[in-house]
């Protein structure tokens, strides 16, 4: 066993990615302290759970409270998150604004407490999960695309703040695994077959729902992450995704934005044949 002595606090880990995290690190030797909304406190699986909702200050300093009774963060990976399908016309202002509580704000307020406790103990690692849509958007999915490139600007300024005081920073970027629970992918209320935007929607959900179905094995993406966190140096950036999904972040960046948007548009949004 190695790191026997090191600590991760990891939230999202009730299912998932942050779960199959969760279980790696666990695998690899570090104890794991584990938050998620469902939890209720206790030993699972070998590691603590404890109740946390990122959304809600008080929740977040009460587990970090709690969390630190058992052991200060050596690291902290974060995966708690949620997306809203819906086309842009269409999503409510607080539907935009639960996607952005959950998977922007509730990383800055993780943050916000485990960023004096590791500096207290001269360094630390945080590992927050973006996502291939950090980097690029798909049809119906802006509301989770704006969250992930929230997050992509945020740890590009908190890696600059953090390093003079031994604390590193890694985006974590999946691509589509067969982890994520419909649970967790509701669609917007205003989403009926009434929208204008119905037929590409239902085209567009299809894919997206097909490629993570048979997306890639979350429990390589957890071996890896865990892999990475025995280092001593972390990369800012580490894409885990299929070669097509590499290529299309490519020819977002080299191809320029007609080229990419005719791309992604044909891909997720079919054209039923003229009757
Ligand atoms: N699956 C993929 O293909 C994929 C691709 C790219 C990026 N990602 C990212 O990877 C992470 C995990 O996604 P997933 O699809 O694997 O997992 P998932 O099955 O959708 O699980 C989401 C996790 O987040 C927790 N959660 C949701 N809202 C929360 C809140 N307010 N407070 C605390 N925990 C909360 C859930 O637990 P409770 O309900 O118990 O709170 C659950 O453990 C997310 O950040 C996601 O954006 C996933």
């Amino acid at each position: 066993m190695k790191n026997i002595q090191k600590t991760v606090w990891v939230t999202g880990a009730s299912s998932g990615l942050g779960l199959h995290t969760a279980m790696a690190l666990r695998d690899d030797g570090w104890q794991v302290i584990a938050g998620a909304r469902s939890f209720t406190g206790g030993q699972k699986d070998g590691m603590t759970c404890l109740p946390l909702d990122v959304t809600d200050e008080e929740s977040v300093r009460e587990f970090c409270r709690r969390a630190e009774e058992i052991s200060p963060p050596d690291a902290l990976v974060q995966c708690a998150g949620m997306l809203v399908l819906g086309s842009c016309e269409e999503t409510s202002t607080e539907e935009f604004r639960r996607v952005m509580d959950t998977n922007y704000l509730g990383m800055v307020r993780m943050n916000r407490e485990v960023l004096p406790r590791m500096r207290e103990r001269g360094g630390g690692k945080i590992v927050m999960f973006s996502s291939i849509n950090g980097l690029l958007g798909i049809p119906f999915q802006s509301a989770y695309t704006a969250s992930k490139h929230a997050i992509e600007g945020y740890a590009e300024c908190l890696a600059m703040e953090a390093k003079p005081f031994g604390i590193q920073v890694m985006l974590a970027e999946p691509g589509d695994h067969r982890s994520g629970s419909d649970k967790y992918r509701p669609h917007a209320a205003a989403m009926t077959d009434a929208s204008p935007y119905a037929e590409a929607y239902e085209s567009a959900t299809a894919r997206i729902h097909h490629d993570e179905t048979n997306g890639s094995d979350p429990d390589v993406l957890g071996r890896k992450i865990a892999k990475i966190l025995d280092r001593k140096r972390i990369p800012l950036r580490k894409r885990i995704a299929s070669p097509d999904q590499h290529l299309a972040v490519y020819v977002h960046r080299f191809l320029g934005s007609p080229t990419n948007g005719a791309v992604l548009s044909s891909y997720y949004i079919s054209k039923k044949k003229d009757k």
